[in-house]
């Protein structure tokens, strides 16, 4: 058992990750400013695990913050989920993005350093691959950025590169997470992204509960089977495990890179389908252009992860629909439903 400190504990990932670190006998302690989720998912991971949640409303800017959590709690190990997400909003808004994510991260490090803890895993993306070159994609593919929201995973992934050749007693662990989707299977958890949501899962789930009419299907002319773009979707659950296998890992110095995805892409009519099958509804869906800077398809290849940590994604899309239709069906505005 240990504790640790998630920041961004309270978002998507963080929370279903929070429920499985719990449920494995660890404490945790959420370091969140809320301005991309809501306090009650905590109250929702406490009704999931029977259990209280440290809580501290605190933003990763704030070094000083960040310390008094550490050693108030007496944390041994942070995971660092906290970040601004939006792919376009960040070519709109850099200085944000960089401000949060990589300047957030600096800070972390250095409250980090000065508390002695330096056990870390970070929340990386498929992002960093840029244009993928062959597919699926290794850990060893050239990494490149596309937009600052990639631009500031890469830089920080360096960062933890360089902090572990100048102090090789770090224990790191940078996890490139393919396409999260679904929900934790009780409904009590899931995704709520502010506003219009960017991604494919969560604006389908508003279309086939009313609250949004129609999905835009971004491009119907990719060189893919049914000429829509194919992505790897990992249930939430998978990705949460996914955790806990590296942290388990993470028990003697390293920087460990792996992947964590199904290997398996799917389309979005195939993932469409899928999603109409499970709910039993229909989603108006249009044709409409490209999105700006998306790819065919992505997809990894998830093998070093199995070889390192022996974790495997185990549920299919099938399972990810289903547990996202729960979560959307009995929480039609999400948190703030
Ligand atoms: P999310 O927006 O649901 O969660 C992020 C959390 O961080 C939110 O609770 C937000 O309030 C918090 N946060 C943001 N800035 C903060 C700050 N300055 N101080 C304190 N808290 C702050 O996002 P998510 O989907 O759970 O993503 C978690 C991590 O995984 C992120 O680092 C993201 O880049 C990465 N990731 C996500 C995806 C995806 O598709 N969801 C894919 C690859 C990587
Ligand atoms: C999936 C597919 C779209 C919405 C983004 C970020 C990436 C990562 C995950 C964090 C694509 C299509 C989508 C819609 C659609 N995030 N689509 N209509 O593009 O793989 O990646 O989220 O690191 O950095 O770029 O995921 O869910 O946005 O899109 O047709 O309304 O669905 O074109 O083919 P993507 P996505």
């Amino acid at each position: 058992m240990s504790r640790i400190l998630l920041t961004g504990g309270a978002g998507y990932i963080g929370s279903h990750t929070g429920v499985e670190l719990i449920q494995a006998g660890h404490e945790i302690v959420v370091f969140d400013n809320f301005c991309n989720s809501h306090p009650e998912s905590l109250d929702r991971m406490e009704q999931i695990t029977g259990t209280t949640i440290r809580r501290v409303r605190g933003d990763i800017r704030n070094q000083t913050q960040i310390e008094t959590a550490i050693r108030a709690h007496d944390c041994q190990a942070v995971i660092h989920f906290a970040c601004l997400k939006a792919v376009g909003e960040s070519g709109e808004r850099p200085l944000e993005y960089y401000d949060n994510n990589v300047a957030g991260t600096l800070s972390l490090l250095r409250a980090m350093r000065a508390t002695g803890v330096r056990t870390l895993l970070f929340s990386s993306s498929a992002t960093v691959y840029g244009v993928p070159q062959d597919l699926p994609l290794k850990e060893t593919h050239p990494l490149s950025a596309t937009n600052p929201y990639a631009r500031s995973k890469l830089i920080i992934e360096d960062m933890l590169r360089d902090i572990y050749r100048a102090g090789p007693e770090w224990r790191i662990g940078i996890l490139r997470y393919f396409n999260p989707a679904g929900a934790h299977a009780s409904g009590l958890i899931g995704e709520d992204p502010p506003g219009i949501p960017n991604n494919l899962m969560p604006f389908m789930a508003q279309v086939a509960v009313g609250r949004r009419n129609t999905l835009r299907v971004w491009g119907n002319d990719y060189p893919t089977p049914d000429g829509t773009g194919i992505r790897d979707y990992l249930h939430v659950v998978d990705l949460a495990i996914g955790h806990l296998s590296a942290l388990r890992h993470l028990d003697t110095p390293q920087c460990l890179t792996l992947n964590l995805g199904t290997g398996t892409g799917h389309s979005v009519l195939e993932t469409l389908h899928a999603f109409e099958k499970i709910s039993g509804t229909t989603i108006p869906h249009e044709f409409a252009p490209r999105r700006t800077g998306d790819v065919a398809s992505c997809y990894a290849d998830p093998s070093q992860a199995l070889a390192v940590l022996g974790w495997k994604a185990e549920r299919t899309l099938d399972h990810m629909c289903e547990d996202a239709w729960r979560w959307q069906e009995k929480n039609r505005n999400g948190y703030r439903s």
